[in-house]
């Protein structure tokens, strides 16, 4: 069962519980926390007091994408401050399967985070440890990009990976997902539904999630 994860990167900061509440209302179950350091990516936006105050603020599931360096330093900090899901990049970590266990650890579900331009077999070893796979489907740093065209056949092949190797991973995707393109992700086995811009950046956010539930319904 797919779930869509609005990224309040593009909310309105100065009116977040109001912007948390809409997508809620429209049926989003997952709300995606983009935690940039100014380091792994080029911009700087939220960190761990802004999590805490979400924890408070909402019961709907937390995912923390960290674009950090060293991710293996924070992480635990983010499941503390109300976390229920954590995503570290390949790309930014030495120690992928100690970060990983030690977020299972501390209670949270743990993800690989992998870049465009990665290929997937710098995770196949991580991945019996990793509850979730997050596949960006732009680089990493800005909302409001355009989705990588690759990037579906990408989770087709991660799916077959997964599904080869008996195991329960789920896979998201990030990056430039809107209503023309949700379709094909979740076919190609995609299972949440990062959208920043096609949610916050429409009048009606509830509305918006509403037409990216009914876009990526699958009717067998
Ligand atoms: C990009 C972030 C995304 C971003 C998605 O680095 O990881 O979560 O907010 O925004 P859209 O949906 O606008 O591409
Ligand atoms: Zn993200």
């Amino acid at each position: 069962m797919f779930e869509i994860a609005p990224s309040i990167l593009s909310a309105d900061f100065a009116r977040l519980a109001d912007d948390i509440q809409a997508v809620e209302n429209g049926g989003a179950t997952i709300l995606h926390v983009d935690v940039m350091d100014g380091h792994f990516v080029p911009n700087i936006t939220i960190g761990l007091p802004v999590v805490r105050s979400l924890r408070k603020a909402t019961k709907m599931t937390l995912d923390c994408h960290l674009m950090i360096s060293e991710p293996g330093v924070y992480a635990e900090q983010f499941v503390k401050a109300g976390a229920d899901m954590v995503s570290v990049h390949v790309e930014a970590d030495a120690h992928l399967h100690r970060t990983l266990s030690a977020i299972r650890a501390a209670g949270a579900k743990a993800g690989i985070a992998i870049n465009p331009g990665t290929p997937l077999v710098a995770l196949e070893e991580a991945l019996p440890f990793a509850d979730f796979v997050l596949i960006m489907s732009v680089n990493p740093g800005f909302g409001g990009q355009a989705f990588i065209e690759t990037s579906t056949d990408k989770v087709r092949r991660l799916r077959r990976m997964i599904d080869d190797r008996r195991l329960s991973t789920r896979i998201e995707i990030d990056g430039g997902i809107d209503a023309s393109n949700i379709h094909e992700v979740v076919e190609a086995g995609a299972e949440i539904l990062v959208a920043g811009s096609a949610i916050y950046g429409k009048p009606s956010p509830t509305e918006a999630v509403r037409e990216l539930i009914d876009k990526a319904t699958v009717w067998v």
